[in-house]
């Protein structure tokens, strides 16, 4: 049995749902685009396009955040779960193709449940099936539904001690504010008791992060560029994917890679019926990637239900798995 073998994939796992619709889509971007500092959601990256891009992120030499993160918790499994009482149901937001989720299942026999919470019910099944095969042991309870939206967990697991599973420093994404109220959200459906397991990508020399967001290959500026292409596939707009270029930056202050589309050329573009001028230099800021340290991550959760219990890092101190348990 190899848990960990490559499969065909329906999708490409992806840290945020796409569920939001047309009309929701053009109201975002037209309301990024409309403020003195223009933006749009860094959730829009994600269309089909986005999500094989991001995969082949994962996969680079300098964005490392996947490799180490993988590498903490293929090393240090049990000792992850060892504080999980038996029996326990890990709770994954955001379950994608569970492949890291699969790294600690394969190693705490006494985690008897696994909730998968995905947007697509489809994916949710196949995934299902797989792992129930790999592991006949474990009783798998998807639940389809955007996970930074309210959802119910299965009755089945109501009475079960339960961890939450957040890895790939998604929660870098959010806002720390953001992050907070997901972190006590979490907290609340998890119930008395839990614990939640997260991985966050740390604060480190600015010269490792700018490459991680600025790849030599391109990657990650094609990536960036794909949301301008995917804005005028579906909104009815003309960017000239020419006319902008990727820019990520560490913004050492607020502790985050910046990623922008910096217009080569002023220009005006309509999206969605609406017209938008661009001075040259101008910038879409298009994703904030936070990055904690030991401690501010820490003071983050304490401030948000949790206790910090324990830490876990890569060799380089590059990442961290942080395994938090409710106050
Ligand atoms: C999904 N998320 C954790 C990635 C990150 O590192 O912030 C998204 C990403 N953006 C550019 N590269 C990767």
């Amino acid at each position: 049995m190899n848990l960990h073998a490559r499969r065909p994939a329906l999708r490409p796992a992806v840290p945020f749902a796409q569920t939001d619709s047309r009309a929701a889509f053009a109201a975002d971007v037209v309301a990024g685009l409309s403020e003195a500092r223009k933006r749009v959601p860094a959730k829009y990256f994600y269309d089909r396009r986005g999500s094989e891009l991001f995969a082949a992120i994962t996969t680079l030499p300098e964005y490392y955040p996947t490799r180490a993160e993988t590498a903490i918790l293929s090393a240090h499994a049990a000792e992850i779960t060892a504080a999980l009482p038996a029996p326990s149901a890990l709770v994954e937001f955001g379950a994608g193709e569970a492949v890291k989720a699969r790294i600690l299942l394969a190693a705490a026999p006494h985690i008897e449940a696994y909730v998968p919470v995905d947007i697509s019910a489809e994916f949710l099944a196949e995934e299902a099936t797989r792992l129930t095969r790999d592991l006949p042991r474990l009783r798998v309870l998807p639940v389809a539904a955007d996970f930074t939206g309210a959802f119910d967990l299965p009755g089945e697991v109501a009475s079960w001690p339960k961890a939450g599973f957040f890895p790939g420093s998604t929660i870098g994404n959010f806002e720390p504010a953001e992050a907070a109220a997901f972190l006590y959200e979490a907290a609340h459906l998890l119930g008395p008791g839990a614990r939640m397991i997260v991985g966050v990508d740390l604060v480190k020399d600015a010269t490792i992060l700018n490459a991680a967001y600025d790849d030599a290959a391109g990657v990650t500026a094609a990536f960036n560029l794909n949301l301008l292409r995917r804005i005028n596939d579906e909104l009815d707009a003309d960017f000239d994917l020419e006319a902008f270029e990727h820019c990520a930056f560490y913004n050492v202050p607020v502790h985050r890679i910046e990623m922008h589309l910096v217009a080569r050329s002023s220009q005006r573009v309509r999206v969605a019926g609406r017209v938008f001028d661009f001075r040259r230099g101008e910038t879409i800021h298009t994703e904030s990637s936070y990055k904690y340290t030991i401690g501010s991550f820490a003071a983050l959760a304490a401030g948000s239900g949790w206790t910090p219990s324990a830490l876990w890092t890569d060799p380089d101190g590059y990442f961290s798995v942080h395994l938090l348990s409710r106050s």
